[in-house]
């Protein structure tokens, strides 16, 4: 099968690695969610040696995926694994970090919990939940050509769309999880990063 390609990815992948190695260091396992084509998959691992690399995404995606991985010489990437953000299987084996880039806007916004939720099911305690991508501050968009993404997203489907990162921080904090950092990268993306904390004590609905 002919390798899918898309340019952001290899536009992207560069700046994104600068932060994961200091992001991952001292991990072991990530899970990668949307991983699209499989380029950030492959070059990711290929890069951080130390890391078993598991990509992800809805079963039309895996061939192209399995492409790039078949061709790669990296033996830390595993073969990639159906994941519905929507129906998060049960994972015996805990992840350090869920990754996922350029994922959280194209998901209907019903799923945006999910994608915590089973992120939360995931992870070891203290484990990582990195996202990349454009996000809106106080519902304001980074830039213009961000509203013309949030446009075309919603002509495709209206329940897609560009984040406000205030909203995400309130989901992410319904699940347990405490937020770190956001790094602002080129074209006005960024790498937001939110820790599992390790007490699962619930009260008043919010997990303290
Ligand atoms: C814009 S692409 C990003 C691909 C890649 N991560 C990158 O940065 O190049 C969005 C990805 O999200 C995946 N996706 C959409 N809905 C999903 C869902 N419900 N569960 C898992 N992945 C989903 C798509 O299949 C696609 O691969």
């Amino acid at each position: 099968m002919e390798k899918p390609f898309i340019g952001a990815a290899e536009r992207n992948k560069e700046y994104i690695f600068e932060h994961l190695t200091e992001i991952f260091s001292g991990f072991t396992t990530v899970l990668e969610v949307g991983s699209g084509t499989g380029q950030h998959a492959v070059y990711f691992a290929s890069k951080l040696k130390h890391l078993f690399w598991q990509p992800s995404d809805l079963s039309e995606r895996l061939p192209g995926i399995n492409a790039w991985c078949e061709e790669s010489l990296t033996e830390n990437i595993f073969k990639p694994m159906e994941l519905d953000i929507s129906a998060w299987p049960n994972f015996t084996e805990k992840y350090d970090a869920v990754f996922a880039s350029n994922v959280i806007h194209y998901i209907e916004s019903r799923y945006v919990d999910k994608f915590f939720e089973g992120s939360k099911n995931t992870l070891k305690s203290n484990g990582l939940v990195v996202l990349y991508g454009p996000f809106k501050h106080n519902n304001e968009y980074s830039s213009v050509g961000d509203e013309q993404l949030d446009l075309l997203l919603k002509s495709e489907n209206k329940s897609f769309g560009i984040r406000n990162l205030e909203e995400l921080k309130n989901v992410a904090c319904l699940h347990n999880f405490e937020f770190l950092k956001s790094i602002n990268l080129p074209a006005n993306n960024k790498l937001v990063c939110w820790k599992k904390k390790s007490s699962n004590k619930m009260l008043n609905g919010v997990y303290r």
